[in-house]
C-alpha cells in the first residue's frame, strides 16, 4: 500500500514537471528570431560649440538651469537636448557620398551616468533607398554595443520593424562623434 502510493506521488510530480514547466520553456527557447534584412550605416554629428556654425550637424536646443546652449553641461550633460540633422554614409568616412540623413534629437536623461534617449528617422532619397525608417530608444552610451527599436517605416521600408545595435565608432571631444548603426528588421513587405 505505502509502495503504492509513493510511486502514485512520484508519478504524479513528474506528470506537472513534464506537462507544465519544461514545455512551457522550450516552447520560448526554441523561437528563432531571424532578421528579413539587415543594413549597416554610419552617422556623423558635428555639434555646435560656439565656431562651427558652418559645419555644425547638431545643435544644443535645451540646457539645464546650470549649463548653456554652447556646452554641453556638466554633470553627465543632463538635461541637454540636441536636434540633429546629420548625413548617413555606407562606410565610416564623414566625406563620403551621404546617402540619407539622420533627423531627430537625443535627451542626456541621467545625472550619475552617461546615457541618453534617443528619437530620429534614417530619411533616405538616394538611388539605393527611398523611403524612412524610424527609431527610438535609450541609448547607454557607456556600452559599447546599444539596441535600439526600429519602430516603423515609409516606402522601402513600409511598415518594417525591428531592433537597431549602435556602436561608437569614433569620438572627438565633444564636437564630433560617428555611430555605426547595425539595423536588422523583422518585419519586411
Ligand atoms: C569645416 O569643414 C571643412 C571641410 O571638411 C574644413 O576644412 C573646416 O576646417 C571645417 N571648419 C570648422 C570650423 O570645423
Ligand atoms: C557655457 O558654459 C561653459 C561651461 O559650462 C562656459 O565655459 C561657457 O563660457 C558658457 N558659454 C556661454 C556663451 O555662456
Ligand atoms: C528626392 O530627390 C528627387 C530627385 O533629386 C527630388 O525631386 C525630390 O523632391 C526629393 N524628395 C524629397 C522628399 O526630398
Ligand atoms: C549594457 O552593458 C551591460 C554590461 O555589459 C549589460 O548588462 C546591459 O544589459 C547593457 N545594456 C544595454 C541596454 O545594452
Amino acid at each position: 500500500m505505502r509502495l503504492i502510493s509513493t510511486l502514485l506521488l512520484l508519478l504524479l510530480i513528474s506528470l506537472a514537471y513534464s506537462s507544465a514547466t519544461p514545455t512551457r520553456r522550450s516552447r520560448k527557447s526554441t523561437r528563432i528570431h531571424k532578421p528579413c534584412k539587415t543594413l549597416v550605416f554610419y552617422f556623423h554629428d558635428i555639434i555646435y560649440n560656439g565656431h562651427n556654425s558652418k559645419n555644425a550637424t547638431a545643435a544644443i536646443v535645451g540646457a539645464p538651469a546650470w549649463g548653456n546652449h554652447t556646452i554641453l553641461a556638466n554633470k553627465n550633460h543632463f538635461g541637454n537636448l540636441v536636434v540633429f540633422d546629420d548625413p548617413i554614409t555606407l562606410d565610416n568616412n564623414l566625406h563620403s557620398h551621404p546617402i540619407g540623413r539622420a533627423q531627430g534629437f537625443y535627451i542626456y536623461d541621467r545625472k550619475e551616468i552617461f546615457t541618453a534617449w534617443l528619437g530620429f528617422s534614417f530619411v533616405f532619397n538616394s538611388t539605393q533607398h527611398k523611403g524612412t525608417i524610424n527609431f527610438a530608444g535609450a541609448d547607454p552610451l557607456m556600452n559599447k554595443t546599444r539596441d535600439i527599436s526600429v519602430i516603423g517605416g515609409t516606402g522601402d521600408f513600409f511598415m518594417t520593424r525591428g531592433v537597431a545595435t549602435l556602436s561608437t565608432d569614433a569620438f572627438e571631444g565633444e564636437v564630433y562623434f560617428r555611430l555605426r548603426a547595425e539595423i536588422n528588421l523583422y518585419e519586411c513587405w
